[in-house]
């Protein structure tokens, strides 16, 4: 009997647990990346001019800014995979992001403000 009760309360704990950002409709998502701007003067530079132009875009095949579902996996992968990616190139994202001034420390800056969780 026990058992019955907790198989019928799990779906209720799993819904209420989901993150408000789950909800969020993709429109939502592409407004929220469109507006996101970093709190660092250089890093805002940096990231109108290079970084923005696919992860604020829909349909780029980029993760978009702010968007932490789809951050969730790469940021899973570790800052140091990350790295590998952004300077070397991955997939649809040319070496270095585009970005021709950026340090190591701005990408990753840059990584940790468009995943909006914590990269390590
Ligand atoms: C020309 C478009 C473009 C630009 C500019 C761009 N990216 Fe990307 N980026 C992509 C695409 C497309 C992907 C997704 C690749 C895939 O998974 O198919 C991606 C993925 C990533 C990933 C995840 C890599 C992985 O291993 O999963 C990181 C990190 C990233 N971008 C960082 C940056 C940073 C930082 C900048 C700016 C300095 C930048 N990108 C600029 C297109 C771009």
């Amino acid at each position: 009997m026990r058992r019955e009760i907790l198989v019928l309360l799990l779906p209720l704990v799993l819904v209420a647990c989901q993150p408000a950002e789950a909800v969020r409709s993709p429109a939502e998502i592409a407004a929220h990346a469109a507006a996101m701007v970093p709190a660092d003067a250089r890093q805002a530079d940096l990231y109108s001019h290079a970084c923005k132009a696919c992860h604020a875009t829909p349909g780029t095949g980029a993760p978009l800014a702010g968007d932490r579902a789809a951050w969730a996996p790469r940021a899973a992968k570790g800052m140091p995979a990350l790295m590998t990616s952004v300077i070397g190139g991955y997939k649809g994202m040319p070496a270095g992001g585009q970005c021709f001034s950026c340090t190591a420390d701005d990408y990753k800056a840059l990584v940790r403000f468009m995943a909006d969780q914590p990269v390590n």
